[in-house]
C-alpha cells in the first residue's frame, strides 16, 4: 500500500480524483485542488514513494530533470497495482479514475498514460515533462488530457511541453493545453483553467 488520503464524495458518477504531489510534497499537498475542480467527486491523494533527501517523490531520478527510467517504470507498475486495489477497498469504478499531478506527480501520470491503455480516464497535468523517449504509447483514444505549461519554465522547456502534447495526440488521446507566462510554479490562473477544462467534459 502506498500512504495516502481517500475522501468519499457525494457524487459517484463523478471521477475518482487522485491526486498527485510534486517534489517535496506529500497527500495533503493537492486537497484544495480537488476541491476547486470538483467538490463532489471522490479524492484519492498518494504520497510518492521514493525519498529524495527526505523529499518524497513518485520515482528516482539520477539529476534534475533526468530520469531513473528504471525506477520509473517499476514505480509506475507499483502505483497502477496501488490504484487495483484502492478501487476494491473503497469500493470505486476503477475505470473511472482522473488524475491531477503537479511537477513529479504529473510525471508519474504522464508514465501511467505512456505504460497503461486503461489506468486513468483522464488527467490534468501541471507543468509535466516527458515522462520516457522511444517507447509506442498505448491506444488512447476516449482518454481527455489537459496540460497547463509554463512559457518560461526552467525545468520544462516550451519544447518538451509540445513534445508532450504532439506524443500524447499521436496516441490519439484529446488534448487541451493552457500556456502560462510564468514558470514552473503552481497558479491559480491554470487550476482554474483546468476547472473549466474539466467541467466542459465531466458535467
Ligand atoms: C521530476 O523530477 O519529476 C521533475 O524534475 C520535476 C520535479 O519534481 O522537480
Amino acid at each position: 500500500m502506498m500512504q495516502h488520503i481517500f475522501k468519499q464524495g457525494t457524487n459517484n458518477e463523478k471521477p475518482v480524483l487522485l491526486l498527485l504531489h510534486g517534489t517535496g510534497g506529500n497527500e495533503h499537498d493537492l486537497l484544495s485542488l480537488a476541491d476547486i475542480v470538483d467538490p463532489n467527486a471522490s479524492v484519492l491523494s498518494v504520497r510518492g514513494n521514493v525519498l529524495e533527501n527526505g523529499m518524497p517523490r513518485f520515482f528516482k531520478r539520477l539529476a534534475e530533470g533526468i530520469f531513473d527510467e528504471e525506477d520509473l517504470i517499476f514505480q509506475t507498475n507499483e502505483l497502477n497495482a496501488f490504484l487495483d486495489k484502492a478501487a476494491v477497498e473503497y469500493k470505486f469504478d476503477r475505470q473511472n479514475i482522473l488524475a491531477i499531478g503537479y511537477s513529479n506527480g504529473a510525471n508519474i501520470a504522464a508514465s501511467l498514460l505512456f505504460h497503461f491503455e486503461d489506468a486513468l480516464k483522464g488527467a490534468i497535468l501541471h507543468h509535466p515533462m516527458v515522462p520516457r523517449r522511444g517507447i509506442t504509447l498505448p491506444n488512447l483514444t476516449g482518454i481527455h488530457v489537459f496540460i497547463a505549461a509554463g512559457m518560461n519554465d526552467p525545468i520544462c522547456p516550451q519544447q518538451e511541453s509540445l513534445e508532450l502534447l504532439q506524443l500524447l495526440a499521436d496516441a490519439s488521446a484529446s488534448v487541451g493545453v493552457q500556456w502560462v507566462s510564468t514558470g514552473h510554479q503552481l497558479t491559480i490562473v491554470e487550476v482554474e483553467a483546468a476547472k473549466q477544462w474539466y467541467e466542459q467534459i465531466y458535467s
